[in-house]
């Protein structure tokens, strides 16, 4: 696919403005539609045309979709801290704004692919390792009910309005552009922000809680294969579809391993302090990418060590 025109709601954040710098490298026309809460102009590639409005307003949302190929929706306060402390505001970005995108494309004048984010929120804490698109659905979250939310509504969308929609489930995702003194950023950022520079780290609990990290490269290669595969199936006018994929590695590390590795690549002995366990933190979170591999033809992934270095290097510490 080239030389189309694509939608990236938050195309200014972490994921967005990889894959918006990916989407314009490819040859495509690329419109950003941000309010620009946590993302940053900064971060997008020249040739993309930003639309600084709120992605659960409806005209702004139609005017952001007017003439486009395919839409990937990532806008989202990607915090569950937040989600705890603004409720209704963050209801309203995360499942109206899922809502009010699908709406605009049904009243659009053709059902356009919508490729949009998930979370392994949606599981809550699964019974079963690594985890399977099928499992028990058990947000613990008003973030991950929101997603799982969204999820439901696509299906409808594709049900009642032949939208074809493919949600991924996106672990932890890490790579360049995150911000670690964001109050809500994740320990990879945090991490690698202190490590390298000597500084202690903090690990809850025994640090023996595990996670499946994925670099930001790897969730771009799937953002843009699950729009490839549903143009391709448009084409050949298949009925819609509502996929939902893990977006995963299917590789459990600790995040004492994790302090331990970018150590390592930093050169660096880590100084690792402890605190009690955080209330709510799931103990283990590992995916299984089993689905994903068998719909796609990717890449296989970095590994974690791979990802790490060049993430350090990209942020000038390597
Ligand atoms: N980073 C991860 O590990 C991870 C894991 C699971 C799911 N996700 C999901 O992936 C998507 C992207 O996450 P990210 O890590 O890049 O987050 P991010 O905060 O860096 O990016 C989100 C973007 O959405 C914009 N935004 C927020 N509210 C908006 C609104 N009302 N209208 C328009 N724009 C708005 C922000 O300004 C920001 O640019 C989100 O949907 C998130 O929930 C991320």
């Amino acid at each position: 696919m080239t030389g189309q025109t694509f939608l990236v709601t938050g195309g200014c954040g972490f994921i967005g403005s990889h894959l918006a710098d990916a989407l314009a490298a490819a040859g495509h026309r690329v419109r950003v539609l941000d309010d620009l809460s946590t993302g940053t102009r900064a971060h997008l590639p020249a040739a993309a045309r930003l639309l600084e409005a709120d992605v659960a307003d409806p005209a702004a949302a139609a005017a952001a979709l007017e003439g486009v190929d395919g839409c990937f929706h990532l806008a989202a306060v990607a915090s569950v801290e937040r989600g705890r402390r603004e409720w209704r505001a963050t209801h309203r970005t995360n499942q109206s704004g899922t809502v009010t995108l699908l709406e605009a494309i049904a009243r659009g004048p053709r059902p356009i692919p919508f490729v949009y984010a998930s979370s392994a929120a949606v599981y809550g804490d699964a019974a079963a390792l690594p985890v399977v698109e099928t499992a028990a659905k058990s947000p613990l979250s008003a973030y991950g009910v929101d997603k799982l939310g969204s999820e439901m509504h696509a299906a409808v969308a594709a049900r009642l309005h032949a939208i074809p929609t493919v949600g991924l489930r996106f672990f932890n995702v890490y790579g360049p552009r995150q911000d670690p003194r964001s109050p809500y950023s994740g320990v990879v950022s945090i991490f690698l922000d202190r490590l390298p520079r000597g500084e202690p780290v903090t690990l809850f609990g025994d640090g023996g809680q595990t996670r499946d990290f994925i670099h930001v490269a790897d969730v771009v290669a799937v953002l843009a294969a699950a729009m490839s595969a549903t143009l391709a199936a448009a084409r050949a006018r298949a009925t819609a579809g509502a996929e939902v994929f893990n977006v995963c590695t299917g590789t459990a590390v600790s995040v004492r391993a994790l302090a331990q590795t970018i150590a390592d690549l930093a050169g660096r002995v880590p100084e690792l302090r402890s605190a009690p366990a955080r209330d709510g933190d799931i103990r283990h979170s590992l995916g299984s990418p089993a689905a994903l591999r068998a719909a796609f033809a990717l890449p296989p992934p970095r590994s974690l060590r791979e990802g790490l270095a060049a993430t350090l290097a990209a942020s000038g510490r390597g």
